[in-house]
């Protein structure tokens, strides 16, 4: 860190899932899957799913205007920078980060941010940079997704991970001891193949088709997650100066519950010191952290003074991790 300049931190957070849920039980209805099959493979009993005429930008709309509410009118003055991560943007271009300046009415650069399901915190760490450089005050960092638009209902294998929900946090200076430490953004293009969606509009490799679902081959994404989890977390510990012992709770990207466990296992941390909230909105992918966050924060989890370690890991491959020591907020 730059020793003239204060550390960055999360001062302020929102967070939003569409009203509607799907079930299990709902999808055994329209495919053949189960509940059974489901819960014991994922850990996922619920999704949320955002209403025909809602699209990412609304989510992150929500999600902003939750973080109002939750921190008052002034929660956005000064914010001069929005980064919207997000893996289904309403178009390719202008970017969503732009409709949501527009909408907030803010005197601020907008662009978006894809680095698959680690794109919050790829946005909360350049959004550290850009304060703890100067460059900016106040950056509005949302992850926001759409992602039940983008899954082949008739694919069974992913139809029922996904689901939409939105997120969003102040990243501000802060006073020692808080703020974001440790911070690991990581890629590994080689497993490409493994999770994407490619059609893009006419700007595609020759061969490509216009319009395709997403991707997934779950085998391979599985045994990346289990590996990165347990090293980024390790590695974000470590920069971050602490020990494993020093975390208060572990906030790790909602995609599988056998996922989390197997972290949760390699870290030794007792199930109490883990946030799940899978079982309720399915893997929401860039929404996931921050609305798992706002999640543990409404249920009295998270206090001022904890050190909270975050980990996801996503398409590209890609991963990432930090420790955010919470508050003053
Ligand atoms: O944000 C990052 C995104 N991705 C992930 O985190 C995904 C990581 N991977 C996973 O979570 C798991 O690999 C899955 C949950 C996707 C799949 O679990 P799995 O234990 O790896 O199952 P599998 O793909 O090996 O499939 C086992 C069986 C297959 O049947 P057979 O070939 O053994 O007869 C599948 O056809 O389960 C079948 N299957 C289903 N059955 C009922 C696959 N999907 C379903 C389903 N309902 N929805």
């Amino acid at each position: 860190m730059n020793e003239t300049r204060p550390r960055a931190g999360v001062t302020a957070l929102g967070a939003y899932a569409p009203s509607k849920v799907v079930t299990n039980f709902d999808l055994e209805k329209i495919m053949d899957t189960s509940d059974e099959w489901i819960t014991t493979r994922t850990g996922i009993k619920r999704r949320h799913v955002a209403a025909d005429e809602e699209f990412t930008s609304d989510l992150a709309f929500r999600a902003v205007e939750n973080l109002v509410a939750r921190h008052g009118d002034d929660a956005l003055t000064g914010v001069d920078m929005v980064i919207v991560a997000t893996n289904t943007p309403d178009a390719l271009f202008p970017a969503t980060a732009a409709l949501v300046q527009e909408k907030f009415r803010l005197r601020a650069g907008a662009f978006d941010l894809l680095a698959a399901c680690p794109g919050w915190l790829y946005a909360v760490g350049i959004g550290k940079s850009l304060v703890e450089s100067g460059q900016c005050k106040r950056v509005l960092a949302i992850g926001a997704e759409a992602l039940t638009k983008i899954v082949d209902w008739n694919d069974r294998a992913t139809a029922v991970l996904f689901g939409d929900g939105g997120g969003a946090a102040i990243v501000e200076a802060v006073p020692e001891p808080y703020g974001v430490k440790g911070v690991v953004l990581g890629a590994d293009g080689a497993g490409a193949d493994h999770l994407h969606k490619r059609s893009v509009g006419a700007c595609l490799p020759s061969g490509a088709r216009l319009s395709d679902s997403l991707y997934m081959n779950g085998r391979e994404v599985y045994k990346f997650a289990v590996r990165v989890m347990n090293t980024a977390t390790l590695e974000a510990v470590e920069k971050a100066g602490l020990t494993v012992d020093d975390i208060s709770l572990f906030v790790p990207h909602q995609a599988n519950l056998r996922i989390i466990e197997a972290a949760r296992e390699r870290l030794s941390l007792p199930k109490e010191r883990v946030v799940v909230t899978v079982d309720e909105y399915g893997n929401n992918s860039t929404a996931s952290i921050p609305l798992a966050l706002a999640n543990a924060l409404d249920a009295g989890r998270i206090a001022v003074g904890d050190n909270l370690l975050l980990v996801s890991f996503g398409a590209g491959l890609t991963w990432a991790s930090a420790v955010l020591t919470w508050g003053p907020a």
